[in-house]
């Protein structure tokens, strides 16, 4: 399977994550071993840079990217990718630092990409996906936003705010990274949304969503208006002019 899909790169992006780290790196390096991980770092005050820096040292399928500060997990996946897209990457996948996204589910994301997808989304709201202790009140929050994309933007995508995906590099060029604005957890939205218009095949695999146990989430009420006011716009303009054009790397 590997072998059909080229090189894999993990792209992992963390703040203020230096004690799960260690842990989802080797969680992924069992799980799919011919596959690289990239940490994108945004200068966490807690050390999470140096922590990947450690695990660098000592394993050449480990990467890290340093970036200066806070800027959002959208901006460190567009750096993320980029790294990745000019280093040859053939695979590009999205994955959380806190455990909620399970390496030993990777697989199952890989195959659907195998068998024609050009993204595969690993999620929680087809048959077979579930939420493992996610208080109701963020259940509601994820549900309501998936609702409103739905509503908003037509795309035919349970969820669209997942964060866990496997992209062909192929489709990155596709879509083109230079127009994406979305800083925060809309580009989740904002990617599914490009990649669903330019007529790419979009897979939805079922997969079991863990809340953390160690450390917090960054969900911000700046990231959610973020995500209303963009989703909104997006919905109300039908498609970003950007995406009229030719489309760009
Ligand atoms: N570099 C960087 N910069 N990383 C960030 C930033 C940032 O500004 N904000 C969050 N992260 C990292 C976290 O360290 C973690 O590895 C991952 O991004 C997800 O952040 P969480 O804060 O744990 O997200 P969540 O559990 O609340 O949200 C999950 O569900 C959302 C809604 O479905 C994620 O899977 C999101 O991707 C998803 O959109
Ligand atoms: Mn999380």
């Amino acid at each position: 399977m590997m072998e059909t899909l080229g090189r894999v790169l993990v792209v992992v992006p963390t703040y203020n994550e230096r004690d799960n780290l260690p842990v989802i790196v080797e969680r992924v390096r069992a799980a799919v071993p011919g596959a690289h991980v990239l940490v994108a770092d945004d200068n966490s005050p807690d050390g999470t840079g140096e922590v990947a820096d450690g695990l660098a040292a000592g394993d050449d399928h480990v990467h890290v990217l340093h970036r200066p500060g806070k800027q959002g997990l959208g901006a460190a996946y567009i750096a993320g990718f980029r790294w990745g897209l000019e280093e040859g990457y053939d695979v590009l996948v999205e994955m959380d630092a806190d455990g909620s996204h399970q390496p030993e589910e990777l697989p199952r994301l890989l195959e659907a990409l195998a068998e024609g997808a050009d993204l595969a989304i690993g999620s929680r709201y087809v048959p077979g996906g579930e939420i493992v202790n996610w208080p109701q009140r963020r259940e509601l929050l994820s549900k309501g936003a998936n609702l409103y994309t739905r509503v908003m933007l037509g795309l035919p995508v349970r969820d669209a705010t997942a964060g866990f995906r496997a992209y062909r590099a192929a489709t990155l060029e596709k879509v083109g990274l230079s127009g994406v604005e979305s800083q925060g957890y809309c580009f989740q939205v904002d990617l599914t949304l490009r990649t669903s218009r330019h007529g790419l095949r979009v897979v939805e695999v079922p997969i079991t969503f863990v809340e953390r146990t160690v450390g917090k989430s960054k969900m911000s009420g700046r990231i959610m208006s973020e995500a209303l006011w963009r989703i909104g716009m997006w919905g109300v303009t039908g498609l970003p002019k950007r995406l009229r054009g030719t489309p760009r790397g």
